[in-house]
């Protein structure tokens, strides 16, 4: 779907976009020019459930030292496990040795440029095969966080809590995805999530989606999402 939405924030993200290391930068993407997928790729599995400023130094880290697929599928178990000390959630440090592994022995070093190709890898779950086919390969599949359900309760002021939303919440990103940049929308929904669209205190006043916010015209932005008690 293309609708005033989706380029409202287009044009948001343009002046706003955050400047991470695994991004092309503004010239770059204007040029229409996509992100290694690889670097997209390590950079999705070491955002998971880790934050942004803790992962840039590891990720500056391993690029360096295994600036391409084929590198990190050659490194030592032992190096790659202990470059990967401090980021936690050991599980995702072999799981991304043995995708590298894959993609070089089967796919000619080549990440797969689908969502079903992407899926079949390794360690690879449904949102980080969203993540690398809109962001590496622009392709217009619906990328679903913590962000992005967020973003999509305000919008719609969705009172059903989480977990139960869920189904609703992705319906509903889904219905946004545009058809044309969908990579750079997806970055821009997270973005929006990380800067403005915040779990406390969300700064409507500057969002770009303030006017056709519902949770905000009905002064409950910062209730939603609700959560059931756990
Ligand atoms: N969190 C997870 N993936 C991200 C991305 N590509 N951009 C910004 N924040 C993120």
């Amino acid at each position: 779907m293309r609708d005033s939405l989706s380029d409202e924030l287009l044009g948001w993200y343009d002046v706003h976009a955050r400047d991470l290391p695994w991004r092309t930068g503004p010239a770059a993407r204007a040029a229409g020019e996509r992100p290694d997928p690889y670097r997209v790729w390590l950079s999705e599995v070491m955002l998971q459930q880790t934050t942004v400023p803790a992962v840039k130094s590891y990720f500056a880290a391993f690029t360096t030292r295994w600036p391409t697929v084929a590198d990190l599928a050659a490194a030592e178990d032992g190096d790659v496990m202990a470059a990967w000390a401090g980021l936690g959630y050991y599980a995702r440090a072999r799981n991304l040795l043995k995708c590298a592994r894959v993609v070089a022995a089967e796919h000619g070093g080549t990440f797969p440029d689908s969502v079903e190709g992407l899926r079949a890898l390794p360690g690879i779950g449904p949102y980080t095969a969203a993540a690398i086919a809109a962001i590496a390969f622009d392709r217009p599949a619906t990328v679903v966080d913590g962000n992005v359900e967020r973003v999509m309760a305000r919008l719609h002021a969705v009172e059903t809590p989480l977990p139960t939303a869920k189904g609703e919440l992705t319906a509903l990103a889904a219905g946004h995805t545009p058809e044309e940049r969908p990579g750079d929308y997806a970055q821009a929904v997270m973005d929006l999530g990380a800067t403005i669209c915040t779990p406390r205190s969300p700064a409507c006043g500057i969002c770009p989606w303030r006017e056709p916010c519902v949770a905000r015209a009905d002064g409950i932005a910062a209730t939603l999402p609700r959560k059931l008690p756990k």
